[in-house]
């Protein structure tokens, strides 16, 4: 079991064999609220609280959490809320299949299940005064929403920030008000955005994010790259930061893996010596280098 892990473990009043069935057991949560942040509706935030305050965690940037609907399933999703903003928490889910599609069916006041936080973090102790340059595409954007929003509110502690977006279409770009209106008012920060097609409103660039990437070109002098998007955006985008000069040390992604226990347990997401559900799901380049091509 990961340091991460064994220390929630701990928290969790779990016997030191390893027994993690505590960790399993979701806490009662309400959704307070949700907002269509798509035209098509196919991704909705929820701004949810645990019923028990006592029972809420803290989690940390690129943290995830287990969402249950009563009956249907769990899905792992991604804390798309800043730890710097407590809680509710907000979690930003596309309709997929059977417990996506039962929570986008859920309302306000609605009861589900929630269990974390699970995996890693990123690691922002190790980015003091480097230039950070995020490059997301369409719901990819979320795990890197909560990143942005806590490392703008320690902005003193890095360097210049380049938010770099795209999505399908200009009604597929998610989270509007904090691209157009937010981030680019913080300082020392710039957002570019992309359409892969416009629409008769649209008067930005079009084009799909790696080659925008490659034409803006921002230096990988003091730099870190955080990536995260569909797997064909993201095999593109690393190609395009390698011929920028970006190192793989100098890149950092995370791995989207089915999961189940969330907990290092089952073996669902296990990759060579390592499972993404404890040990990711945040990893830079050079760690994805080293893993076996199973995924
Ligand atoms: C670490 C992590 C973070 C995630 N964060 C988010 C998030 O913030 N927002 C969000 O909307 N989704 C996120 N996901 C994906 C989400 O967990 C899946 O979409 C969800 O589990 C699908 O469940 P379902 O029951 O609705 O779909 P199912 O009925 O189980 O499946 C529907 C379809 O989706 C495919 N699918 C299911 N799970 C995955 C997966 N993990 N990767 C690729 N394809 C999959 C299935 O093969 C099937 O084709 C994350 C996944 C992981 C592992
Ligand atoms: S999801 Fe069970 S080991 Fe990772």
């Amino acid at each position: 079991m990961s340091e991460h892990a064994t220390a929630r473990a701990a928290a969790a009043g779990s016997c030191s064999c390893g027994e993690t069935s505590g960790l399993l057991v979701p806490e009662v949560a309400t959704i307070l609220d949700v907002r269509n942040e798509t035209a098509a509706g196919d991704v909705k935030t929820f701004r949810v609280a645990l019923d028990d305050p006592a029972a809420a965690w803290v989690h940390r940037a690129g943290q995830c959490a287990m969402v249950s609907v009563f009956g249907v399933g769990e899905a792992m999703i991604s804390i798309t809320s800043s730890p710097t903003r407590g809680w509710p928490l907000e979690l930003s889910i596309k309709r997929m299949g059977r417990v996506t599609g039962a929570l986008h069916d859920a309302g306000p006041g609605e009861k589900i299940g929630l269990r974390g936080p699970y995996g890693n973090h990123f690691p922002t102790g190790d980015w003091k005064g480097k230039r950070l340059v995020f490059i997301a595409g369409g719901i990819g954007l979320a795990p890197v929403r909560c990143l942005i929003d806590y490392c703008l509110a320690h902005r003193s502690d890095f360097g210049p920030v380049d938010i770099i977006y795209g999505a399908r279409s200009p009604g597929d770009l998610c989270f509007k008000p904090d691209i157009f209106e937010r981030w680019p008012k913080e300082k020392d920060t710039r957002v570019h955005l992309t359409v892969d097609k416009g629409d008769d409103e649209w008067t930005g660039p079009v084009g799909f994010v790696p080659a925008f990437l490659e034409e803006l070109g921002p230096s990988p002098d003091n730099a870190v790259a955080i990536t995260c998007g569909p797997p064909i955006m993201i095999k593109f985008v690393l190609q395009a930061l390698g011929r920028l000069g970006y190192t793989d040390d100098q890149i950092v992604t995370t791995l989207e893996l089915k999961m189940q226990c969330g907990v290092g347990k089952c073996g669902r997401c296990n990759i060579g010596d390592k499972y993404v559900c404890v040990d990711g799901p945040v990893f830079t380049l050079s760690q994805i280098k080293k893993m076996p091509n199973e995924f």
